[in-house]
């Protein structure tokens, strides 16, 4: 049984994990706090981990019914991420296994996304049995990447954004409608009452060999859209129009890109993670997309898809049946750790 943490960005998170069940996982997020800037502070991320942390891992531990003293581990995630909020959890995690003689684990982000397609079910539980070498999509805020897991704890980075993440490209152009930061969660809203062919967007490097995204283009050409077109905020049905369209240009370069890697590879099963795979339209347009190719599709349960500290305990305890020791407690934080450098690199 261990306990992992997640501050690495602004969710405050701790997990209760045992034998790939999910008994606990409690979520602290900070989107009200930031939301008034129109993004994370990363400042005021460190402050409010620091203030949520006892709190968010007593529910947790009071949520699974076990005392600390229970405890096989305590494990956090140590980058990428804002430096200070990484910190937090990470120094935290470290001192609690310190303080009970209980190995500590540092586990990368974007590793522990790329198994979270893998647990489901409720209570929550991971099931490897099913696992099959996939492409994995990982969208959200930051990220935004597409991975060829070969094998279980083995992936290779195919390619990743090569400016704006999916998320921001979302967050960015509800700003310019007036929308509030996150903007991702009302454009989904609002474009199920809009036409996404309405206006046509371009969907940059849809047709590029390579398995890099770029998305700021997209922004900008939304921008120019509005200024030429500013009639069109003032009614419901332009703004839902405008936001089905600009979705439409996302999900499009999103799905195409997926099933054009997993084919080219030969793969059977593609699989989707990160805060953008709650977006309703990108669920349905890649479960029609894998079902037209012969694709098996996973998507990560919505309340895995935010960030969260379940995800990291589930291959926090797969990765400690090879390390049984984990990492010294005297280790430092990766905010910059990419997912091309082996994992266990120092
Ligand atoms: O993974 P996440 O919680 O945080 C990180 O960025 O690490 O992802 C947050 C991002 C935000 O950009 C938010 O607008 C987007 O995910 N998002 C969505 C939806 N829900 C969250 N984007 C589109 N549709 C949604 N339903
Ligand atoms: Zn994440």
């Amino acid at each position: 049984m261990l306990l992992a943490l997640e501050t690495s960005c602004d969710e405050t998170s701790a997990a209760i994990v045992h034998g790939g069940r999910v008994l606990a996982s409690v979520v602290s997020s900070q989107i009200r706090l930031h939301s008034e800037y129109g993004g994370v502070v990363p400042e005021l991320a460190a402050r409010e981990h620091l203030r949520n942390l006892i709190p968010v891992t007593t529910a947790a531990l009071a949520e699974a019914k076990v005392s600390a003293d229970q405890l096989e581990a305590v494990v956090a995630t140590r980058g990428p991420g804002l430096p200070h909020a990484l910190m937090t959890g990470f120094k935290s995690a470290q001192a609690m296994a310190f303080a009970l003689r209980k190995p500590f684990l540092g586990i990368h982000h974007h590793e522990a996304h790329l198994y979270s397609p893998w647990v489901s079910g409720k209570p929550l539980a991971a099931d490897f049995s099913a696992f099959e070498p996939n492409v994995s999509l990982i969208v959200s805020g930051g990220h935004t990447m597409l991975v060829h897991v070969q094998a279980e704890l083995k992936h290779r980075l195919l390619g990743s954004t090569v400016d704006d993440a999916a998320g921001e490209c979302f967050d960015k152009t509800g700003k310019l409608i007036g929308l509030p930061y996150p903007a991702g969660p009302e454009i989904d809203r609002l474009a199920e009452k809009g036409n996404p062919k309405a206006f046509n967007f371009p969907r940059p490097m849809i047709n590029d060999p390579a398995d890099d995204f770029s998305f700021s283009g997209l922004k900008t050409s939304v921008r120019y859209f509005i200024r030429d077109n500013p009639a069109l905020l003032d009614t419901p049905q332009g703004i839902s129009d405008l936001c089905a369209s600009v979705q439409s240009a996302i999900v499009d370069v999103l799905v195409k890109k997926t099933v054009k890697a997993a084919r080219r590879l030969g793969l059977r099963c593609v699989t989707a993670s990160g805060g953008v795979t709650c977006n309703r339209a990108l669920r349905r347009e890649l479960a029609t997309a894998c079902q037209a190719s012969g694709l098996k599709l996973r998507l990560a349960e919505k309340e895995l898809c935010t960030d969260n500290a379940a995800m990291v305990g589930i291959l926090a305890e797969r990765k400690l049946r090879q390390n049984k020791n984990g990492d010294p407690v005297t280790e430092e934080i990766r905010p910059n750790w990419s997912l091309e450098e082996p994992v266990t690199a120092r």
